[in-house]
């Protein structure tokens, strides 16, 4: 039978699953009552996601967990993570009650600059072009006076625009790079929008221009687009104590702790392989906030990836270093985020994570985003200096395991007894349940 079909996105929610799993499952019944076990029974969340997206058949559901006791500028916080990686919550909680007692986390913003551009080829000198953009600067700006007023007025809008004359990389390639500042909206659509109107008025104004018109020159658009690089959207988090204040196992000084870690903080930072492992413990922290506060998690990626790139090696993120008495661990990463547009308003998870924050603006939810980033990274490097990695990752693990064994609530408690101080491996764990029916 077929598997291709015409007309799927007009079907019912109904029939759509009837047919998906008609045609590739083999136990069509199982297959069905999968997705309407887990499917969020509130009619209205499914109403809400054929809103979001197209062929929405149900929901994926992800683990929500909080972590209390993050002291960020002064502030409370607990922080909602959407995530399904063992220990990640875990490990930010213990990060954050390690810190609440050091003084806390400090963040603070160092830019919010977003950046849109349009690429266009022009085939004629560079300096007609020049003159040209000099003379019509302000009215490709002006274009845009409708779709950024409410932007403006809240103190929003289009900062810059410059031509860039990128020939060098490919034959007649220009480009119209503008900064913008989107204030507590991602701004996206915001972006796009005044990139696409700004590119049909150059068109327009090329069309009409007597200079060009004499050498038959015109201008071709071959896209608009925000970039999701914003390097000038940054954010920095800290966290510093006194050395004496690291003793964190009997069997390492403060500042043996201290000097181990700025070892491993400096190894990801001149060798790449390191520095991806060391940024994706980051990410753990970064994503799972970004997701529970319905952000963009796939643009916020992008940009901190670029980011880490920016020197023309991959490192890492953070850096760790000792100020005279001081142990001092900083993050610096571009984030670009909002709290209000979006998912924000739609999403009631969303909402919740939002309130769960106080509410949050967007300058805000970057500082908070950038010391879940920090937090998690240093659960990760204090563990892998001290006791290795797996020591923490062992408990969730095992009920991992326990779970796709099938074992009993009993057995679970046994194995969790039985499993502490012994290596974990999914055979040990089949010998354990065989012998503990
Ligand atoms: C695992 O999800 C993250 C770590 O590998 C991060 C790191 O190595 O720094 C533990």
């Amino acid at each position: 039978m077929s598997k291709k079909i015409e007309g799927f996105s007009k079907l019912s929610k109904t029939e759509k699953i009837n047919w998906i799993t008609q045609m590739h499952f083999e136990d069509v019944q199982n297959a069905k009552e999968i997705i309407s076990t887990y499917n969020h029974s509130n009619e209205m969340v499914q109403n809400i996601h054929d809103e979001f997206i197209e062929n929405s058949i149900t929901n994926f559901y992800f683990p929500m967990g909080v972590a209390p006791n993050f002291l960020i500028n002064g502030k409370q916080y607990t922080l909602p993570m959407a995530i399904e990686e063992s220990s990640v919550v875990a490990a930010a909680s213990k990060s954050a009650k390690f810190w609440a007692s050091r003084g806390g986390f400090k963040a603070q913003i160092l830019g919010t600059k977003k950046i849109g551009q349009v690429h266009f080829l022009f085939k004629g000198k560079t300096e007609l072009l020049q003159s040209f953009f000099k003379e019509k600067k302000q009215m490709l700006i002006d274009s845009t006076s409708s779709l950024t007023a409410n932007m403006r007025q809240r103190g929003g809008g289009i900062f810059n625009i410059k031509l860039n004359d990128k020939s060098d990389l490919i034959e007649d390639y220009y480009q119209l790079h503008l900064t913008f500042e989107t204030v507590d909206s991602m701004g996206a659509n915001f972006i796009n929008s005044c990139l696409e109107k700004i590119a049909t008025t150059l068109q327009t104004l090329a069309e009409e221009h007597k200079p060009f018109l004499n050498e038959r020159l015109s201008i071709e658009v071959i896209m608009s687009i925000l970039s999701n690089y914003a390097p000038d959207c940054l954010v920095q988090a800290e966290v510093r104590c006194h050395v004496n204040k690291l003793e964190v196992t009997d069997d390492m000084s403060g500042m043996q702790f201290a000097q181990k870690f700025i070892q491993a903080s400096e190894i990801a930072q001149k060798e790449p392989y390191r520095a991806v492992t060391h940024n994706k413990g980051i990410m753990n922290g970064i994503d799972a906030v970004v997701i529970a506060t319905g952000n963009d998690f796939r643009a916020v990626e992008a940009g901190i990836h670029a980011y880490a790139a920016r020197n023309g090696v991959y490192s890492s993120l953070s850096h760790a270093f000792l100020e005279r008495d001081e142990f001092v661990f900083q993050l610096k990463l571009p984030l670009s985020l909002g709290t209000v547009g979006g998912l924000t308003q739609l999403h009631p998870m969303v909402k919740w994570s939002m309130e769960l924050l106080g509410n949050p603006n967007a300058k805000n939810l970057m500082e908070i985003v950038a010391v879940a980033g920090l937090a998690q990274n240093f659960a990760a490097l204090r563990s892998l200096i001290t006791s290795g990695i797996q020591k923490g990752h062992m408990k969730m693990h095992l009920l991992n395991i326990l779970n796709q064994q099938n074992a009993t609530v009993d057995q679970k408690k046994k194995a969790m007894q039985f499993f502490n101080g012994r290596t974990v491996t999914f055979s040990a764990v089949s010998d354990f349940l065989k012998s503990n029916i």
